[in-house]
């Protein structure tokens, strides 16, 4: 038997706490500036997504947004990408904060090709990530009742949030998540990525734009 049509969600875990300790000093500093609430997102949920949806060009950050692009390569390395005519850049990122009883609507990512979280601040039963099956027709199909649950049947999987956890996965992929039963706030980071072609001179205009400074730095390599 042969499997077509498979969803690739990567995920990996770096535990740094100076990183999540920066990360956490600026959401909630952010958070103190007063936010717009996002339609997806239930009433006690604080989102930069329209105030600060460049997080990852604040100094102090870059290193731990460096690391997360690292990811980024790997997960479009995995999905034969052509990473040799195309960099992948981080075209927005933005925090939100989950207090008890907060969650997110299902949604995706649009504009960009891949999307991830970053958990910066994550408690056993703050709130899991669920992934939908992209495979609409599953839901008109009684299939699911006969046969034993398992990857080819699924409806949506679950992928538990936990402080230091990147999960990254395809802009189109619908996910949700389940309220924050926790006694502390859960803390994330949400990323779009997108592939820019690399032009003969090195990278493209809407590269430097996403990293002005390492537009910079690699200009003074150049000299
Ligand atoms: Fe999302």
């Amino acid at each position: 038997m042969d499997l077509w049509f498979p969803t690739p969600i990567y995920s990996a875990t770096l535990a740094n706490r100076r990183w999540n300790a920066g990360l956490t000093r600026e959401i909630y500093r952010l958070r103190e500036q007063g936010h717009v609430p996002h339609g997806s997102m239930s009433e006690r949920a604080y989102t930069s997504y329209y105030t600060q949806n460049m997080l990852h060009t604040t100094r102090g950050l870059r290193p731990c947004f460096r690391a997360v692009l690292r990811h980024a390569y790997a997960f479009a390395g995995a999905l034969h990408a052509d990473t040799k005519h195309f960099a992948i850049a981080i075209s927005s990122s933005w925090a939100n904060i989950y207090p008890r009883g907060e969650y997110v609507l299902p949604h995706a990512h649009p504009n960009c090709q891949l999307s991830g979280v970053f958990y910066v601040a994550a408690e056993a039963g703050c709130g899991d990530i669920l992934f939908y099956s992209p495979l609409e027709c599953h839901k008109s199909s009684d299939m699911p009742q006969y046969t034993k649950q398992g990857p080819v049947s699924y409806e949506c999987v679950p992928y538990a949030a936990r402080t230091g956890r990147r999960i990254l996965f395809p802009n189109w992929l619908k996910h949700t998540t389940l309220p924050n039963t926790s006694s502390k706030d859960r803390i994330i980071v949400s990323f779009n990525f997108q592939f820019i072609p690399i032009t003969p001179r090195g990278r493209s205009p809407e590269e430097d734009q996403a990293w002005p400074r390492k537009r910079s730095r690699s200009a003074s390599r150049r000299r």
